[in-house]
């Protein structure tokens, strides 16, 4: 592969917004590095889609410890393409990781202690030869740690330098506001909340999105393609290269129900009315809220993902449109 050089024109297109009330801009598409970039995946598809991401305007990607498989080996997949290809560039991109799920053996190594997310980010920052990174989350609430440990841990990172901002991810409503409290009493505000949400998986307007504002956090929606089955996808049967046929995929077939490919195919029938994908009608939906930051996708290949990036070019629903939406979904 030759040595990239970023389009000159990558920020033309790309809308950015104000992730709460903080002075950071994010991408209104981001992109994540959960599947397609483990050491089972193809390296140069990997590189291909980080290029176009950035060639993009999409200066977000999100990692954490376990992304793989193997675990881990999406961070040094990250960190081999950062020094081949974005050398130049570290000071406009946002670079997040994670802890809190099951990351390696014993007591130490999973859920919420000040002791695993502090050698957790350690090893993130070796893995991809980063001296810190943007964003550091905990990734899933832990019921036995207190609160207060783990975001004393959050706070840490900041002091030391070793993340510029803090987040959580999966944290119900109540437990975002108290862990919300803390970090702002200890004068490190809680920049991001990380929620599943889309069209098909609702929980987060059950009172999260009324915590995040009112405390000034932005959000960043994961899985907003529910994996691929708000997309053309699975329309027409489940095809071998996909998430739900991989072994390595967390999509089950499963999930790939009947019921649920019923409502894609309404929901494809209406996108199509309004000259979208079912896949860039899933990202505008999410974005017509002005409460949710960034939509976090996944691609296996820059085709999906210049396809998602389309969705920024029609925004807005009609009345009419979005009482479809309700009536396909109920
Ligand atoms: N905080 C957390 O606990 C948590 C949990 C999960 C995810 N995340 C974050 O959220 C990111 C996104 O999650 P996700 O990968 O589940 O998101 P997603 O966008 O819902 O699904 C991505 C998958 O959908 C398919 N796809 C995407 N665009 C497509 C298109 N235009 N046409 C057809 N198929 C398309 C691809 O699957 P195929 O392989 O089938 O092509 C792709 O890998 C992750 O990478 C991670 O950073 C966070």
């Amino acid at each position: 592969m030759e040595k990239y050089i970023a389009k000159n024109d990558r920020y033309d297109t790309m809308k950015y917004r104000r992730c709460g009330k903080s002075g950071l801009m994010l991408p209104a598409l981001s992109l994540g590095l959960w599947h397609n970039f483990g050491d089972v995946d193809d390296y140069k598809n990997g590189k291909q889609i980080l290029h176009t991401a950035f060639d993009n305007g999409i200066t977000h990607f999100d990692l954490a410890n376990n992304y793989g498989p193997s675990p881990g080996s999406a961070e040094e997949n990250f960190g081999k393409i950062l020094k081949e290809s974005f050398k130049g560039y570290r000071d406009e991109l946002i670079i997040s990781s994670k802890a809190g799920w099951g990351m390696w053996p014993g007591p130490y190594g999973d859920l919420g202690s000040k002791k695993y997310l502090v050698a957790s980010l350690d090893q993130s920052l070796k893995r991809m030869g980063l001296d810190y990174v943007d964003i550091f989350y905990h990734h899933r609430p832990d019921p036995e740690t207190p609160l207060e440990e783990t975001m004393g841990a959050l706070d840490l990172f900041v002091r030391q330098g070793k993340a510029l901002y803090v987040g959580i991810s999966s944290y119900s409503a109540e437990d975002t506001l108290k862990a919300s409290k803390i970090l702002k009493e200890l004068g490190t505000p809680c920049l991001i909340h990380q929620p599943k949400y889309s069209m098909m998986d609702r929980w987060v307007e059950n009172g999260l999105l009324d915590v995040i504002e009112d405390e000034g956090i932005g959000s960043i929606a994961f899985s907003p393609l529910e994996q691929g089955i708000l997309t053309s996808k699975y329309l027409k049967g489940i095809p071998k290269d996909s998430r739900a046929a991989k072994s390595t995929g967390f999509l089950q077939e499963n999930q790939v129900t009947e019921v649920v490919i019923n409502k894609a195919i309404k929901l494809n029938n209406l996108a199509l009315e309004r000259g979208q994908t079912l896949a860039q009608m899933a990202i505008s939906w999410l974005l017509k809220d002005k409460r949710i930051t960034s939509v976090l996708v996944g691609a296996s290949s820059t085709n999906q993902l210049l396809d998602n990036l389309g969705s920024l070019k029609n925004l807005s629903f009609t009345t009419e449109e979005l009482q479809e939406i309700e009536t396909i979904l109920k």
